[in-house]
């Protein structure tokens, strides 16, 4: 499958703010003609460690295709670029490098450096245009798209804007090289939209596990989330739904240290017990086993039980009548709905938490 030459596929999205987002997935298009619309001159490349090879190439293809300066800064890895200190360093170096307000920002990494180098383009000079190239699946099909921008300052995402950057693209060669580990972190959001709304994702991995095609199942999942966010930029309503398995998955995250993406698996399998007690969902059993068959954990590592009731408690879908989960009625039919305490018990216990 991979390097093979596959049709570009393209969608286009607007955000209340009247921006506008290409989004193209192909293989091979890693490249600055897709990256860097005409007539730019100065251009700021931000990229992680692991993609500093990849984005130094990238940057000089731009200075040979000429009347480009592109300079490269590479930030720490991970969730460490997304903190203060690190918007305040990044803001610097483009006061060094003499960004413009026509410049543009090309941000090469995952879903962390996506979120930071979205947060600094809408926030220096009052908003620059930036592009993405997600390299994981996790950026590619859920951190990426969508507009959502965000720093962490004590807590995770507190500071951020809604606002989509004008390119997003995506190449399918460089999701096919990532080790299997990053695979199966991105396979938890990607089977997440097939859970909430695209039963041929599912059945894709319940076929081939974690070998599932990411040129199936990558172009549907952004199809789920850009549906999704057309109806909703702003998260007033319907784009909660992307959070199924967050509200669990996310207090465990916090309160074990693992990776979104696993928490997010057990998260899931802990909403399906929740959805079985409360709106009768069938569906708990063929949802575990697909977890299984990708890899992904079904249950939780030791944990503070207090802790990860404290942190869903604090849970950020919670209004003045209680904890709200999104549940499945049915796979392909999410429901953001109240919980009540023994509901979301019987979910902890279904991932081996037992609440004091
Ligand atoms: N990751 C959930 C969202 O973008 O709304």
């Amino acid at each position: 499958m991979g390097g093979a030459p596959h049709p570009l596929q393209q969608w286009l999205i607007e955000g209340t703010d009247g921006r506008r987002c290409d989004i193209t997935v192909g293989r091979g298009i890693a490249g600055h003609e897709a990256l860097v619309p005409a007539n730019r001159s100065r251009i700021a490349v931000l990229a992680q460690p692991p993609l500093a090879g990849l984005a130094q190439g990238i940057a000089a293809a731009m200075r040979q295709a000429g009347a480009v300066d592109a300079e490269l800064r590479v930030l720490p890895d991970g969730d460490e670029a997304k903190e203060l200190a690190i918007v305040g360093e990044t803001y610097r170096w483009l006061n060094e490098i003499g960004f413009t307000r026509d410049g543009l920002i090309v941000a090469i990494g995952g879903g962390a450096l996506t979120d930071l180098a979205g947060f600094v383009a809408a926030t220096y000079l009052r908003g620059v245009e930036v592009v993405y190239l997600p390299t994981t699946l996790l950026g590619a099909v859920d951190a990426a798209i969508g507009g959502k921008t965000g720093i962490n300052v004590d807590g995770k995402n507190l500071a951020g804007v809604f606002r989509h950057p004008s390119r997003i693209v995506i190449d399918l060669n460089l999701l096919d090289a990532l080790p299997e580990k990053l695979l199966r972190e991105g396979a938890a959001e990607t089977v997440k939209a097939g859970f909430i709304a695209d039963e041929q994702i599912v059945a894709a991995y319940e076929g081939d596990g974690i070998d599932a095609a990411l040129d199936d199942v990558v172009p549907a999942a952004i199809d789920v989330k850009v549906t999704t966010v057309r109806e909703d930029f702003r998260e007033s309503g319907r784009r909660a739904i992307l959070n199924y398995g967050h509200t669990i998955g996310h207090a465990v995250e916090i309160a074990a240290g693992i990776p979104h993406g696993e928490a997010v698996a057990i998260g899931m399998v802990a909403a399906g017990r929740v959805s079985a007690e409360v709106l009768g969902f069938r569906g708990s059993s063929r949802q575990r086993a697909v977890l299984e068959r990708i890899g992904l954990p079904t249950t939780a590592p030791a944990v503070n039980a207090d802790r990860v009731m404290d942190l869903i408690e604090r849970d950020k879908k919670r209004d003045r009548s209680g904890l709200r989960m999104v549940l499945l009625r049915d796979f392909g039919e999410p429901v953001v709905q109240h919980v009540s305490p023994g509901s979301v018990d019987l979910g902890l216990r279904e991932i081996g938490i037992v609440p004091s």
